[in-house]
């Protein structure tokens, strides 16, 4: 079935200027448009190459970088940290930070490098995070995060947003999720992105507390409900277009993580099927492959590794015929072959794979 997500108290008001995919939010002093779907932010997954391949498969969808922090983003390399492909966009940069004015910094930084949203990490519970006072700790400080916020929005015209958990340690009843949305939203943050559950700062590894906390996705529905003129997104645990419409029923957007990267082909029916996009194009995988072949020829003719290029693609057979050959001859050291070519190999392999066991 083609929808065309309509949430309650979102206008539908297309944009000429924008793509129009996407809804012009309602709510008072909101910036930026609602987009229905985005692939979450993940530290060594969404780099550069890994968005240009999912824009091989959706134009529609935001995506995220990895986090990267305030201290890096003023004094690091920022070619490296923060470059990307024009075809990325619509791309929000993450960022780790407490520091109201070090984060107003790097807001404009953003702006300027031509990223369309800033966006604030309020969800890691790692140790390195936790001892730079940024990250899932914030949450027990919502009131330093409204101050980021406000002064992020001070400084930049483009969307300033928040990705949170349910709640911290003891500080994890719907009420106390409330009150830091009640708090942060006084600086008119522009979305809230919800990861639908705690985390635990002691005890839990980062990857425990992304399986452990039990998924508690009433409370983020909930959240909408309360706070109607507030942009909701959900996120935890949801790996098809199906959940993802049915999550539309209730909130205005859906965040999606590993299954981005487990399994990217996801995606490409996200346009037609989650946008309402009916002239998308819907390319199959091979399309996907052949598209990215110029590409990682390029980057790495610019010194890319070819591990770097290519390994974003390895699941993108996924649950097929094929997926064991294309995983192979991807991960094998061809010292003579640029990485375009071992991705022309790896899709010849697959098509013989494929006619022989149709034969
Ligand atoms: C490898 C990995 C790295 C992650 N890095 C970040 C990060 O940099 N910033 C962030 O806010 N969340 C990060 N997360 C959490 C995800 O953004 C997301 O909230 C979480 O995986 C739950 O969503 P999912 O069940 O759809 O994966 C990371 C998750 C994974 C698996």
């Amino acid at each position: 079935m083609i929808t065309a997500h309509s949430v309650p108290q979102i206008a539908h008001t297309m944009s000429a200027a924008v793509d129009p995919a996407t809804t012009t939010s309602a709510a008072s002093g909101r910036r930026g448009v609602v987009r229905a779907l985005s692939v979450a932010p993940m530290m060594a997954r969404t780099d550069r190459h890994f968005r240009y391949f999912m824009r091989r498969m959706t134009k529609h969808t935001l995506l995220y970088t990895e986090m990267v922090t305030m201290g890096a983003v003023i004094h690091g390399d920022r070619d490296k940290l923060l470059g990307f492909h024009p075809d990325e966009h619509p791309i929000a940069l993450q960022l780790g930070g407490d520091n109201p004015e070090m984060m107003a910094q790097c807001a404009r930084i953003a702006e300027d490098w031509g990223y369309d949203e800033v966006n604030i990490n309020v969800g890691c519970p790692s140790d390195r995070v936790q001892n730079g006072n940024f990250g899932a700790c914030l949450m027990a400080q919502p009131e330093r995060v409204r101050d980021c916020v406000a002064a992020m929005r001070a400084e930049v015209s483009i969307p300033v947003t928040v990705k949170h958990r349910i709640g911290i340690d003891d500080i994890d009843q719907y009420e106390d999720m409330a009150r830091f949305v009640d708090i942060v939203r006084q600086a008119d943050s522009d979305r809230f992105s919800v990861h639908a559950r705690k985390a635990w700062l002691q005890g839990l590894s980062p990857k425990e507390n992304r399986n452990i906390p039990p998924l508690r996705y009433d409370e983020v529905h909930r959240l909408k409900r309360e706070f109607p003129d507030e942009v909701i997104e959900i996120n935890g645990g949801i790996k098809t277009i199906e959940a993802t419409n049915a999550h539309l029923e209730h909130v205005d957007a859906v965040m999606i993580g590993r299954a981005a990267y487990e399994n990217p082909y996801l995606f490409a029916t996200a346009d037609r099927d989650v946008f309402g996009d009916g002239d998308a194009d819907i390319p199959d995988r091979f399309e996907v492959v052949e598209a990215m072949i110029p590409y990682v020829e390029r980057y790495y003719a610019q010194g890319w590794t070819q591990t770097s290029l290519v390994r974003h693609l390895l699941p993108l057979f996924h649950g097929l015929p094929g997926t064991r050959i294309w995983k192979r001859t991807l991960s094998t050291k061809h010292t003579s072959l640029t990485p375009g070519q071992v991705l022309q190999l790896g899709i010849d392999e697959v098509r013989e794979r494929l006619s022989r066991r149709a034969s």
